[in-house]
């Protein structure tokens, strides 16, 4: 170890039986399997301390180098929402109206999804995952490393921790999204990964009728099993 390497501490890690693994395994499957995007929000606030400790377990994420390139933005304010829903909308206008190529529109016509995006005001939280692509100038560093990988296994156990709560999300992408960095007033050095409306699900909220494709059609195996 050279003189540049941290203290390091004994690892905290917990071994189960192989009977308690199954079932942690097979039980996290079946809860991470009831997760669904949802479009529909009822307005009924969410406790603010869940959403804390949803952030925290995200911020649990490897991440290259450990940098944590990641910064999240909670927006529960209504004036603020409305701003947002206005700017998304308005670029999801022009992607329906001709941007996304025809194919990309022809997968997304199953889903029934529109330029029309109520549930960014309806949600009573957003959450804007930023990813933070150069380090701060006054870091006096060049460069962050694999930064869309490290916020992409963080947001996943972002909506993960969501969900495990009792919160429904949305993974919206209104692309472009530079008018969120300028909306929440975020450094040029970021740019808007992702926006998640979060909260319950409205009353009756339906959802596509969608199947998850078969562990064998998504994997491979080499070697004994
Ligand atoms: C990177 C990414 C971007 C997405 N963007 C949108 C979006 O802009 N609008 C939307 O309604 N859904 C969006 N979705 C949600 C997908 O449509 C949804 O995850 C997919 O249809 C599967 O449904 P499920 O999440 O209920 O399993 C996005 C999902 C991902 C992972």
């Amino acid at each position: 170890m050279s003189d540049e390497t941290q203290p390091h501490v004994p690892l905290d890690f917990r071994r189960y039986s192989e009977e308690e693994m199954r079932e942690r395994a097979s039980s996290f499957y079946a809860e991470l399997d009831r997760r669904r995007s949802v479009r529909e929000f009822s307005s009924e606030p969410v406790p603010h301390e869940v959403i804390e400790d949803c952030l925290r377990a995200a911020g649990t994420a490897p991440s290259g180098a450990h940098l944590q390139p990641w910064h999240f933005v909670v927006v529960t304010d209504p004036e603020l929402k409305r701003k947002i829903r206005e700017a998304a909308e308005e670029e999801e206008r022009r992607n329906y109206g001709g941007r996304m190529p025809e194919d990309w529109v022809d997968l997304l016509r199953p889903l029934g999804t529109d330029a029309n995006k109520p549930h960014i005001e309806d949600a009573p939280a957003l959450i804007v995952v930023f990813a933070v692509r150069a380090p701060a100038p006054e870091s006096g560093r060049r460069r962050n490393y694999y930064v869309t990988e490290s916020v992409g296994i963080a947001t996943g156990m972002l909506i993960a921790a969501l969900h495990r709560a009792g919160l429904a999300t949305l993974t919206h992408t209104p692309n472009p999204m530079n008018f969120l960095r300028e909306i929440l007033e975020r450094p040029k050095n970021e740019s808007a990964f992702v926006l998640l409306p979060v909260g319950y699900p409205a009353e009756g909220c339906e959802v596509p009728d969608l199947e998850r494709k078969a562990l064998a059609d998504v994997s491979t195996w080499f070697g004994p099993r």
